[in-house]
């Protein structure tokens, strides 16, 4: 007879403290994730029955819909089949990888790069694979969780430090010193819930003072800053001053996938040790055929006018939004002190259930945003956040201001 264990595993999922506020959200339709997206994913998009127009995706230049990266998909679809059913170190690299490989790392000026499944795959196998017990990690407070969940995994000693608080950061360096490992600073390029931008320059400044290694998290700056579009090492000046650099596919670069940038023997090193790497299937052809045609755009001419468009569009939703009397976040100066813009442009609302509401009323109106709430955001720090294109048009924009007009004026409040 087998004995039964003290606690029942499945317990944590039944008394979990977002059950009754997840069963409440549904029953008054009020749950803004999972929701149906049923057609292309543009300015406007078809969701659960209607048009509603799209503020809150990550396909910043747009390209997921351009014709030659769906045509490059589609190719590499044809030429390698559905998948590649292996994981790139035995049966899932094709030349199309090689490509990619080459030209992400001629693009962030570095030896070499590699690419994985996923973004999250990316930090997740770089930092457990790098750093060890005994090593030191400081890590910004508002750190993607890919970032963090590599970091635990790899059981280094995590020194954090407060939400862009360089002086909590040059603190935590004086005593990583100390630790007797070897000491990495990560943090993100841009902060994907609040858009605002890391002061990079001064991080490498900070690192470079104390021998430490900086890696730099260019998921949502990769396409969207920097002449080049190389993010945010690139608009600081300061990409040879940073170790590593990663980024996805999945947001500007319109297709799925991740890759972690740097020297020739550390990027080895992760091509043969990183499991997260190894113990996974490559990515489907088309995904890979996709970012290495969406990247080459990017890099063009073209490329240099998305971005214009896009940051056009960021810094017209941010006055229209300001005006009406919303809460935006500012953003931060960049390295001439004038702001500096990305596409992600969030509405802080603090309570969840206000921001829940104002979220419902919106998508009833015609426009879908995205919801944050705590551990995405601290708590008490809910906010919609919105983000542009560089598809959108003027008019999608006008329309979707008259709609938080709309929205505000019937609740009575400015957020
Ligand atoms: C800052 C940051 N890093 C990493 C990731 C993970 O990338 P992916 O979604 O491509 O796996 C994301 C995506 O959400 C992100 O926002």
């Amino acid at each position: 007879m087998t004995t039964p264990a003290a606690t029942d595993l499945f317990a944590k999922a039944r008394g979990h403290e977002r059950l009754d506020q997840l069963a409440a959200a549904r029953e008054h339709d009020l749950l803004p994730y999972f929701r149906l997206l049923e057609g292309e994913a543009g300015p406007v998009v078809a969701m659960e029955g209607r048009e509603r127009i799209m503020l809150g995706s990550n396909n910043y230049l747009g390209l997921t819909r351009d014709p030659r990266v769906k045509r490059a998909a589609a190719d590499a679809l044809e030429h390698y089949g559905t998948a590649l059913t292996g994981s790139r170190l035995l049966n899932g690299t094709v030349p199309l990888h090689s490509e990619l490989e080459r030209e992400i790392a001629e693009w962030m000026g570095t030896d070499d790069a590699l690419v994985f499944t996923t973004g999250y795959q990316a930090n997740v196998g770089c930092l457990s694979t790098l750093l060890e017990p005994g090593d030191t990690v400081i890590c910004d407070s508002g750190d993607h969780a890919s970032i963090l969940d590599g970091v635990a995994m790899s059981r280094a000693r995590v020194r954090p430090f407060r939400h862009n608080r360089l002086d909590k950061l040059e603190t935590m360096l004086e005593r990583a010193s100390g630790d007797g490992g070897g000491v990495l600073c990560v943090v993100d390029g841009v902060f994907s819930m609040e858009g605002d931008v890391c002061d990079v320059a001064r991080v490498a400044e900070l690192c470079r003072a104390q021998g430490a290694r900086l890696m730099v998290d260019e998921a949502h700056g990769v396409g969207v800053l920097g002449e080049r579009g190389a993010g945010a090492c690139e608009a600081f000046g300061v990409e040879d001053e940073v170790d590593l650099r990663m980024g996805t596919f999945s947001k500007s670069i319109a297709s799925c996938g991740g890759f972690i940038a740097g020297p020739a023997d550390v990027i080895d090193f992760l091509r043969v040790q990183a499991r997260a790497f190894l113990f996974t299937a490559a990515a489907v052809p088309a995904a890979i055929g996709a970012a290495l045609e969406a990247l080459r755009i990017c890099r063009s001419d073209e490329g240099g006018e998305l971005r214009a468009r896009l940051l056009d569009n960021a810094r017209y939703l941010h006055r229209g939004l300001s005006e009406l009397g919303f809460d935006v976040v500012e953003p931060t100066p960049g390295p001439d002190g004038e702001p500096l813009l990305t596409p992600i442009v969030p509405v802080v609302v603090g309570d969840d259930w206000q921001a829940v509401l104002l979220w419902k009323a919106l998508y009833d109106a015609g426009v879908y945003t995205n919801v944050a709430l705590y551990p995405a955001v601290p708590r008490g720090g809910a906010l919609l956040r919105t983000s542009v294109m560089a598809t959108h048009e003027p008019e999608h924009l006008d329309r979707a201001l008259a709609v938080f007009e709309q929205a505000r004026e019937d609740s009575g409040s400015g957020s």
